[in-house]
């Protein structure tokens, strides 16, 4: 490994930048690769394009501010799931309101005692609206990241197939243990509590259930942050809006963010200096940030598995092709370029 890469590695750890950390894994498996040691190579990039952001939590992984916190066990562990977040709100692209929005509700967890001491309550219940790949998930994890704070996603998927019939006993058994240790909890596709899929739902029971958590996030006690996120406002009734001490609704991401979440990707890979930008965004044009990310990862896999020196435009351009021509949003908009009536009939689907 060059001393140039040792460095960035090191700067990556020590600045919290997984991306960087990971596009220089990436980079130092091509060297391997180029000098004939494929399988440092390949177990290089096996460790560099493993899963999401999302690693379980483990006493021994746990970072120096994090809070000791046990792995849910038992009926619990059907219903949480428990993440350690490795991203912070430093990695993420956001509009600057929606940015200091983030930090706002860091700043008063972080000073949760000295406001409770002066009768105020920081904000611990948050909706995240928006399309789908625009960072939701991701500031659930970053909040969590910051403030130190395990994550658990709540299993809602279990919640109404395992435990049909006996949703809302389970769901207050979850707003137990949100009560009881200080964590990040998040209600990921949380419309699926409100929306009876494929009516396969009692509609009287999702009613109960969606009543239940209403009731337990009015009374919430103790230290948690609630972060619920959704595709789907409309599918949510505005009156539940007022119930979170916070609603950020975000945005399908802007050429010059698109542009921000790529060159983030890409800037350690040789030849990233000489990519022609332009049209490059042209090619990304209505991607989400997601669509954008693995378009990223897959050029570098790319330029690895074809053993290129650098990587060039026309395999940046190639690999967003391929992510747009399965892009849901970019059906969407080419339904409704051909046919301006469609709008009412298209509805994007799930990417993120
Ligand atoms: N605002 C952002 N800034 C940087 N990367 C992003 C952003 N939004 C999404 N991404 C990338 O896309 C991936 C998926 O985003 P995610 O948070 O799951 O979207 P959502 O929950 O809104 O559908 C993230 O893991 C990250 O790699
Ligand atoms: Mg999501």
């Amino acid at each position: 490994m060059v001393a140039r890469q040792l460095i960035d590695l090191f700067r990556s750890h020590v600045e919290g930048n997984d991306e960087r950390f990971r596009t220089t894994m990436l980079q130092v498996a091509a060297n391997e690769a180029r000098k004939g040691h494929v399988n440092v190579a390949q177990e290089i990039q096996k460790l560099a394009t493993r899963g999401p952001q999302i690693v379980r939590h483990s006493t021994s992984q746990q970072g120096s501010n994090s809070v000791p916190f046990g792995r849910p066990d038992g009926e619990m562990s059907d219903l949480l799931e428990m993440v350690e977040p490795l991203v912070g709100l430093k990695n993420m692209v956001l509009p600057a309101p929606l940015r200091s929005r983030l930090e706002r509700v860091v700043r008063e967890q972080k000073h949760f005692s000295r406001l409770r001491e002066h009768g105020l309550m920081p904000r611990r219940r948050l909706l995240l609206l928006g399309p789908p790949g625009c960072g939701k998930t991701m500031t659930a994890h970053a909040v969590a990241h910051d403030l130190g704070l395990p994550l658990f996603v709540v299993r809602l998927d279990a919640l109404f197939t395992k435990f049909l019939g006996e949703t809302a006993s389970k769901l207050r058994l979850v707003f137990n243990a949100i009560e009881q240790q200080r964590a990040v909890f998040l209600f990921d596709e949380f419309d699926s509590l409100v929306l009876s899929r494929g009516g396969q739902h009692d509609v009287a029971e999702m009613r109960r259930v969606l009543n239940s958590f209403l009731v337990f996030l009015d009374q919430l006690r103790g230290h948690s942050l609630v972060i619920a996120a959704s595709n789907h406002p409309e599918a949510l009734d505005a009156a539940l809006f007022r119930r979170f001490d916070d609603v950020l609704t975000y945005h399908a991401p802007s050429q010059d963010e698109l542009a921000e979440v790529l060159r983030g990707r890409l800037c350690g890979q040789a030849g990233a200096e000489k990519l022609d930008w332009p049209q490059i965004l042209k090619t990304a044009d209505g991607l989400s940030f997601a669509e954008c990310a693995r378009a990223a990862d897959d050029a570098m896999k790319e330029r690895l598995i074809e053993e290129l020196p650098c990587l060039t435009t026309d395999v940046v351009v190639a690999a967003i092709k391929e992510r747009s021509a399965s892009s849901p949003n970019i059906q969407v908009k080419r339904v409704l370029r051909k046919s301006p009536n469609a709008k009412k009939t298209v509805r994007s689907g799930k990417t993120g």
